[in-house]
């Protein structure tokens, strides 16, 4: 069973369900209204404990209702808290979501004791990180605990995933180069590498330039596509699942929990594990919500 430590965000997501996104401007009735649990690195952490694997999180909230909504919430999953810590006079991650009929999401995040998830946090962390097979982050939590987080895993042999989101143009050539895998979608894909993906052969170029950075295993996704890896001498697309798209959110999230929870250290089941991840979210889209909508494993084998 892998152990998966995540280092990142916690959010308390307020979603609204609407026909169309309101324009600048304009006034308009919701259809529905509902909060959920949240936060790119949080869903990453429910995602891969649904999946079987042991799962550590390396975070923070404030000291407010939001906060301990999130505690509990991660602890009903047991996932390991014992890191997460909770700040005074600060508000618990917080996210404004609206989704429209298709599916698609629109989302203003405020970050607030995810801004504490500091180098300090992060040393104090050694023991469950160097215990891991692999440490994940994001960008929505402090980037020096997060280089911190990293700096410690690789000492260790433990394989980093960075999932750069959402999207920042100038990432630190620090955290680059101590990143083993990295997972951007297509935007952050054409942010990071000025690489614009309209066919296949833009997208392996971009691989390439992801490389150069000196990532050795480089997972771009691409939405209903699917997702396309490259590794040393191996690459490939990897399809996804055909399914019809209510809630879109947390569909990143899941495939990178679930693919972390699935993949062998020395990434010889990549293929594997990638149409796993896939699978995994296919099923995320179909429901509404972040957390409330990742599958767990039995699920993911029920449907595929
Ligand atoms: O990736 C989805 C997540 O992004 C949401 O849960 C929201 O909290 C934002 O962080
Ligand atoms: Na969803």
């Amino acid at each position: 069973m892998n152990h998966v430590t995540i280092i990142g965000s916690i959010n308390l997501d307020t979603t609204l369900r609407v026909k169309e996104m309101a324009k600048p401007g304009e006034t308009i009735h919701a259809i529905e209204h509902f909060t959920a649990g949240g936060g790119k690195g949080a869903n990453q952490g429910v995602a891969s404990k649904r999946s079987g694997a042991k799962t550590s999180f390396i975070g923070a909230v404030g000291n407010d209702a939001a906060g301990n909504v999130m505690l509990e919430l991660l602890e009903g999953e047991e996932i390991d808290v014992a890191h997460v810590k909770t700040i005074d006079n600060e508000s618990t991650g917080q996210a404004f979501i609206t989704v429209d009929e298709s599916g698609e999401n629109s989302i203003m995040i405020y970050a607030g004791a995810n801004n504490h998830v500091t180098n300090e946090l992060a040393s104090s962390c050694q023991s469950v990180i160097e215990s891991s097979d692999f440490l994940i982050a994001q960008f929505e939590s402090a980037t020096t605990g997060t280089i911190e987080a990293f700096k410690l895993a690789k000492n260790s042999n433990v394989k980093t995933i960075l999932n750069p989101a959402p999207a920042v143009k100038n990432i630190s050539s620090e955290l680059l180069a101590l990143t083993d895998v990295i997972i951007p979608n297509e935007t952050e894909t054409e942010l990071i590498t000025g690489i614009e993906l309209t066919d296949d052969e833009s997208i392996k170029k971009a691989a390439e330039a992801l490389h150069d950075l000196g990532i050795e295993m480089v997972i771009i996704t691409l939405g209903s596509r699917g997702a396309y890896y490259d590794y040393k001498e191996q690459s490939g697309f990897v399809s996804a699942y055909k399914v019809k798209a209510v809630d879109t959110t947390a569909a990143g999230d899941t495939f990178i929990g679930a693919l972390a929870s699935k993949l062998k250290q020395d990434f010889s089941n990549i293929e594997e594990a990638i149409d796993y991840g896939n699978k995994a979210s296919s099923l995320t889209v179909q429901r509404y919500g972040a957390q409330p909508s990742i599958p767990f494993e039995h699920e993911i084998k029920e449907t595929y």
